[in-house]
This record gives structure tokens, sequence and C-alpha cells, in this order.
């Protein structure tokens, strides 16, 4: 199959290529050669290339900086796939597009989870404007994966590379014991739209993380832990950290727990997170 991959360079994309470069032919961009947010350009490119699938890993994912960036977050996360969503129906190929537990108010008691039809309440301009993303997609075509993940890692800036750095070079540290949510490994995400794909399962949204749920403080726990790093680490309030480290944030989900439910009835293996932790950590070497 061929297929064109946006927003290629980023962390989720490098995990895309890897698992899809066997058997296929990918035309790999990132925003130097196919600007998604550019109209003309994408309906110029998709329609030369034809491509069986379009995979969208690009968007505008610096969650507190969108507070401030302006329409540029709406371009990316919204035009964007508006755009892509248009050109995909043009080509008669699907368009896979990746959102965010974001999209949802985060406010949920910590017993349950969202379900991909749940009310959607986004408080940040990242989550509204990736909303819009979805939206747009779904009026400009029928052929369309949505996969809504959270807490993601790989190759590329992130939650666990963070803390190896501060683990190894701090004696204690404090970290958020108030929010819950799902660590992905990029891989295993990865894996789960190879499967979409090839599997050919219905369109539509589906919740895509690993599996269970932790909080930021036990999930640092457990990279310390796996890893063999000692140091001592403090649960603090969500808060509190802001006070403690003098910033400003983009409002946190306090539970953003999705359930997998839809994915599972699809045949679709989901790795626990901490499996996928220590998968990761071994492929980092530091483990
Ligand atoms: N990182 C997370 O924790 C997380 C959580 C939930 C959902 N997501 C979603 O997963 C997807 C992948 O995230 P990621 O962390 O791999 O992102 P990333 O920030 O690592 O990569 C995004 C890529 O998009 C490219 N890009 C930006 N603007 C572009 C444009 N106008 N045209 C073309 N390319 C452009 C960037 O150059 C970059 O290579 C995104 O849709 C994101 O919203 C991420």
């Amino acid at each position: 199959m061929k297929i064109l991959i946006t927003g290629a360079n980023g962390m989720l994309a490098k995990s895309v290529r890897k698992r899809l470069e066997k058997g296929n032919e990918l035309i790999c961009t990132d925003v130097a050669d196919l600007d998604i947010t550019d109209e003309k350009a994408v309906m110029e490119f998709v329609t030369n290339a034809k491509p069986d699938y379009i995979i969208n890993c690009a968007a505008y994912t610096a969650v507190d900086k969108a507070e401030e960036a302006g329409e540029i977050v709406r371009k990316i996360n919204a035009d964007g796939p508006k755009n892509l969503a248009i050109a995909a129906k043009t080509v008669d190929a699907p368009l896979v597009h990746i959102s965010t537990d974001y999209v949802f108010g985060g406010d949920l008691d910590i017993e349950k989870e969202y379900k991909e039809e749940d009310e959607k309440h986004p408080v940040t301009a990242y989550g509204i404007t990736k909303l819009e993303g979805e939206e747009k997609i779904k009026e400009n075509t029928d052929k369309y994966y949505i996969f809504r993940t959270a807490w993601l890692y790989g190759d590329g800036n992130n939650f666990v590379r963070t803390m190896l750095k501060l683990g190894e070079t701090k004696d204690e540290i404090n970290v958020v014991a108030d929010q819950h949510g799902s660590p992905t490994y990029a891989e295993d995400l990865a894996n789960i739209i190879g499967e979409a794909i090839e599997k050919k399962i219905p369109y539509g949204i589906y919740h895509a993380t690993n599996e269970g749920f932790t909080t930021w403080y036990d999930f640092t726990k457990a990279i310390f832990e796996y890893a063999g790093i000692i140091c001592q680490v403090n649960p603090v309030t969500t808060e509190k950290y802001i006070e403690m480290m003098k910033i400003t944030q983009a409002k946190r989900p306090k539970n953003s727990q999705m359930s997998k439910e839809k994915l599972l009835e699809q045949g679709i293996q989901i790795p626990e997170w901490e499996d996928a932790l220590k998968r990761y950590l071994q492929a980092e070497g530091k483990m």
C-alpha cells in the first residue's frame, strides 16, 4: 500500500514509520515538505501522490504554549485535518488521525472512564482545537479513523526521558499525584494503527492508550524502580506543584481515563502500561 504520513518527523510518526515500512510504500512529509495548513498544497500533493491511506501525525502539541499562541494552534489542529480530510475523500483514501484525552473535561470521578461518545468539554486551547479537528474530519469524509491517545512517550522529548534525567541527577523530586491517566508507548499506538488498517476495522473514533491507569507520581516511581534509579519521589497536588515551580500551566485533566472496549471488541491487543514501560526502558538502554 502507498501511505502518506504527515508530521513524519514527530515522536509518534517515528514509530508509525517503523511499524509500516515493511511491505508498504511510505511517503513521509513534515512541515518543510507539506504544510498541512496549506489547503491548496495539500490537495495538490494528495491528488498527485494518490495514496491508499493518509496518516496525520502532525499537530501543535505544546499544551501550555498553545494558550498564548493564537490562531496557529487552530490552523494546525483543526484546519490541517480538514484539508487532509477533503483531499483524502477526493482520492478515496481513508484518513487516520490522532486525537487526545484533552477533548474531555477531565473531571470525571476516579473510578470512571470516558467512552468514545461521552460529552466533550475541552478546557484548553489544545483540547478545543483538537476537538474541532475531529469534527472537521467527520464533516468532510466518512472514511476516517480517529485514535484518541494520552500521555505518549517514545523517540522524542517526553515525560519518561525527563524523569530519567532528573532521577539520575537529583536525590529527591516532587511529582503530581492527583492527575490520573494511561501512559502510552508510541510503539504500541503505532501497532494499534497498523492493525486497524490491516484488519480493516470499521471506521470511526477509538480510544487508544496502553491498558491500566496510574498517576504521574506512581508512573515516576515505576520508571525509577525498573531503571534501578535511587531517587526519593514526593507526591504533591497539581496546585502545590504549580506554586512550588512558580509556573503557569494550561489546565490538566484530573482524570482522563479512557475505555478501550471498542478497540478490544475488534480483536486488537493492547498491552498494559507497566509492560510497555519496561520495553521502552529496555529499548532506551535503561533497563
Ligand atoms: N505527546 C502526547 O503526549 C500526546 C497525547 C495525546 C495525543 N497526542 C497526539 O498525538 C499526535 C502525535 O503527537 P507527537 O507527540 O508525536 O507530536 P510531535 O510534536 O512529536 O510531532 C508533531 C509533528 O508535526 C509537525 N508539524 C507541525 N506543524 C505542521 C504543519 N503545519 N504541517 C506539517 N507538519 C507539521 C512537527 O514538525 C512535528 O514533526 C498528535 O496529534 C498529538 O496531538 C499526543
